[in-house]
């Protein structure tokens, strides 16, 4: 299985040209054999850059219809889009966002041929509650409900515990280690051991070039989700190289 690495930009950078320049010094650069880099831009973006790694950062969980302010997971695939990150906790904290929904938005964008990114992750009052297991469960369980065995093997899934992210505060090796495990456990009761083995997953909250082939060698994942880094392309570059 290769690497995956994947820049969320999150609502950066602040033009068509910062973004423009930014896509294609990534894509120049981030040649890599053994890795699959993924960029998530904002949605204003899409349209304007073009390559076989494009991800949007959300999707709606319906396929079309009255949803003001919502974009379809068939007008991502219309735009060239690949990937779609779903559940990233921004939009589980500041939109309110349900498991239900990512449930929804998984369907959609399966059914568009879209490879969806389920962002999972506990909160540090949860972490410090002990609440970890029950929460990963909760969350892979409600959002992968009624989806097949043929669909779950295409899924991305991130760990990114929530205190983590934009916190310089990046999990350790061990605990990252110790959530991938629970996570593959719980695939495998879902689905089964096999599935389970080869699901891509992956880490994400602080990771620099410092700390990213850590996750890679010693906590068993299988590429980073990657915020603040993924800005500064030489950062991001060699973030790369660090998992290649
Ligand atoms: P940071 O890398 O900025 O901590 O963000 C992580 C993240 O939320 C990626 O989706």
């Amino acid at each position: 299985m290769k690497n995956i690495i994947i820049a969320n930009w999150k609502m950066n950078p602040a033009t068509n040209k910062e973004a423009k320049k930014l896509f294609s010094e990534t894509n120049k650069k981030a040649k890599a054999k053994n890795t699959e880099v993924v960029v998530c831009p904002p949605f204003a973006y899409l349209g304007l850059l073009k390559g076989k790694n494009l991800g949007a950062q959300n999707v709606c969980f319906e396929g079309k219809g009255a949803f003001t302010g919502e974009v379809s997971a068939l007008m991502l695939k219309d735009l060239g889009v690949s990937f779609v990150i779903v559940g990233h906790s921004e939009r589980r904290k500041y939109f309110n966002e349900t498991n239900l929904q990512m449930n929804g938005k998984i369907k959609n964008s399966m059914e568009a041929g879209l490879k969806p990114i389920l962002c999972i992750g506990e909160t540090k009052q949860e972490f410090e509650a002990h609440l970890k297991p029950d929460v990963l469960e909760t969350q892979i369980t409600e959002a992968l409900k009624d989806i097949t065995k043929e669909q779950v093997k295409k899924i991305v899934i991130a760990y990114e515990p929530v205190w983590a992210i934009g916190t310089g505060e990046n999990c350790s090796v061990d605990e990252t280690m110790t959530s991938i495990v629970f996570i593959r456990k719980i695939i495998s009761e879902l689905y089964n051991r096999e599935i389970a083995d080869n699901m891509q997953i992956i880490y994400g909250g602080s990771v620099k070039s410092f700390n990213s082939a850590d996750y890679i060698k010693h906590a068993g994942a299988n590429g980073l989700l990657v915020g603040g880094a993924s800005l500064d392309v030489e950062e991001f570059i060699a973030i790369v190289k660090s998992a290649e």
